[in-house]
């Protein structure tokens, strides 16, 4: 089946808000009722869990969110409630000791399922808000300026910041946008690795459908090249491999001290 091919089931209005929701950067200035919100974490809570090792801060102070823009960027002014999902090792301790027990699990396997119960929370809300008519996007660089969210929102030890959520009611609706296709994600009975050609098929498809969309133009996102080369590629050729090639490649910030004052792991 190809990527874009009807379903075979009946469209349904699940399938109907997953397969159409596309990142949100732009709001309304309407602000969002607490019962929304609250609707909202409760599906993010229902998703499946190992532990229930997450907790979520949800601010719609305009102080507050006026230092996130100078954490994250203006969009966080620009959107009316900013939320902060945190991996909490913290309560899940409390609830082992409250049975006279001590958590001997190794930080690095409790961080993988910590970061899988706040992921999938994260994406219920995501899904949840969006089939409410809101619109979001994900912060991704929260556990990088773990030090300055930490104070700002009193986390304690053993809870750390993995990510940030701006939320309201949308003043855009983008198309979905492209992914890598179907046959290189779904693997049938077996791994098959790519080929080059396959990871050329791959980047054209992402390249094509994010450049005509002008994406990273529109967000003034392209990353500047750091080994001092020429950067021969302009705006309308830079797409998702260009950007994501250049993010990776030229990665600079370390997560492991935040997470060792935060006492998430031992250095
Ligand atoms: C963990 C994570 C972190 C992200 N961080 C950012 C971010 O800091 N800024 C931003 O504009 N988008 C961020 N995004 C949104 C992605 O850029 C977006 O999901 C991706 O480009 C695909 O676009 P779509 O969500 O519209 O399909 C993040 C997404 C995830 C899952």
């Amino acid at each position: 089946m190809s990527d874009r091919a009807p379903l075979p089931a009946s469209p349904n209005a699940v399938l109907h808000t997953i397969l159409n929701r596309a990142s949100v950067r732009r709001w309304e200035d309407r602000d969002v009722p607490d019962d929304v919100l609250e609707t909202i974490v409760r599906a993010g809570r229902q998703a499946p869990f190992t532990g229930q090792s997450y907790s979520v801060v949800v601010t719609r102070d305009k102080a507050k969110r006026e230092e996130l823009s100078r954490i994250f960027g203006r969009m966080c002014l620009a959107a009316p409630v900013f939320m902060l999902i945190c991996c909490d090792f913290r309560k899940l301790e409390k609830f082992i000791a409250a049975k006279g027990r001590t958590n001997r699990m190794e930080d690095l396997g409790l961080l993988l399922f910590s970061t899988q119960d706040a992921a999938y929370f994260g994406e219920n809300m995501v899904l949840a808000a969006e089939s409410l008519g809101l619109g979001t996007v994900f912060l991704g660089s929260a556990p990088f300026v773990a030090d300055r969210l930490v104070p700002m929102f009193n986390l304690p030890p053993r809870v750390f910041p993995l990510v940030g959520l701006l939320l309201g009611y949308r003043a855009e609706s983008p198309a979905p946008r492209p992914r890598v296709p179907l046959k290189f994600v779904l693997h049938w009975d077996q791994y098959h690795d790519l080929s080059d050609g396959d990871v050329e098929e791959t980047l054209s498809v992402m390249d094509a459908g994010l450049i005509r969309e002008g994406y990273y133009q529109k967000l003034n996102a392209k990353i500047a090249l750091t080994d001092g080369t020429d950067d021969k590629v302009t705006l309308d050729e830079y797409g998702w491999g260009e950007h994501v090639s250049r993010k990776y490649s030229q990665w600079r910030r370390v997560v492991s001290d935040n997470l060792a004052k935060q006492g998430i792991i031992v250095k």
